[in-house]
């Protein structure tokens, strides 16, 4: 397995300088203290552009080896929502949603998207070598497992004995690795969406309380495609909300080492 250059040099060749805008962080610091899962929401229906504009957002969340294996399924019809709201066990954060979205990971995506990715590159004036060696051999070795997991399970043993000697990315070598490097990327795109339906005045709640076999079936989706969040947005109701915000103590969960 060749090693991966691409990752641990820094490329000075060709600087991409973006312009930073002047962030105002007590704005962002209310958008992330006043997200709460609601469930209760009012009849007041979200503006088409602010549900399109947070569709945009959770788009531009960050994506492994930016392969975008991630699906979003805007539920307008209301025969659908009808069935996803009983996919949802009729949790009222379902029932009473005013639009409800299914973000969706699509590990089985991956081949689809790295050759619209190689269809990219090739179209630019001069595509830099190593990001088409990245998307013509690493990915292609680290995302494949071949037929069976053969390919994966050959992996696993490599990376175990070439691992005793030096550094080298152990995940995925199976389907079932596939589906949580996917679904990583799927839930920081839900989370782009809930903050910026909150920036723009509106609530979300996050629910896996689902029957994801039926949701599968109701939206077509094959055996591979993972559902990662069923999210229900609209106003707040006043009583959407349960009880104060509640974490742990952060020194449980914040290490410094
Ligand atoms: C992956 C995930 C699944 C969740 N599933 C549900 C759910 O099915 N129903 C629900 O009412 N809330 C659900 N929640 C919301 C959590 O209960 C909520 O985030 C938690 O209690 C903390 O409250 P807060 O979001 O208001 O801070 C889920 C949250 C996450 C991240």
């Amino acid at each position: 397995m060749s090693k991966i250059t691409i990752l641990s040099e820094i490329n000075n060749k060709k600087p991409f300088i973006e312009d930073l805008p002047k962030i105002n962080h007590k704005e962002f610091d209310k958008v992330i203290k006043s997200r709460r899962s609601v469930r209760v929401f009012t009849n007041d229906i979200i503006p088409k552009d602010i549900i399109k504009k947070s569709l945009d957002n959770s788009l531009k969340a960050p994506t492994s080896s930016n392969l975008q294996t991630w699906e979003i399924y805007w539920i307008k019809s209301k025969n659908i929502k009808k069935k996803v709201v009983e996919a949802c066990l009729s949790q009222p954060a379902a029932k009473t949603a005013k639009e409800l979205f299914v973000f969706v990971s699509r590990p089985d995506h991956w081949k689809r998207n790295n050759q619209m990715m190689l269809d990219y590159l090739n179209e630019k004036k001069n595509p830099s070598v190593s990001v088409l060696k990245y998307y013509n051999k690493i990915t292609k070795l680290a995302y494949n497992q071949g037929f069976m997991n053969i390919f994966g399970f050959l992996k696993k043993l490599y990376v175990s004995f070439v691992g005793l000697y030096r550094v080298i990315p152990r995940e995925p070598t199976s389907f079932n690795d596939m589906k949580v490097w996917s679904q990583k990327t799927t839930a920081l795109a839900c989370q782009n969406f809930m903050l910026s339906m909150r920036a723009y005045g509106f609530d979300t709640c996050p629910m896996e309380g689902f029957d994801s076999f039926r949701l599968k079936r109701i939206l077509k989706l094959p055996n591979k495609a993972q559902i990662c969040m069923v999210i229900g947005a609209g106003k707040r109701d006043p009583n959407g909300v349960y009880g104060k915000q509640f974490r742990f103590d952060n020194k449980l969960f914040i290490k410094e080492v």
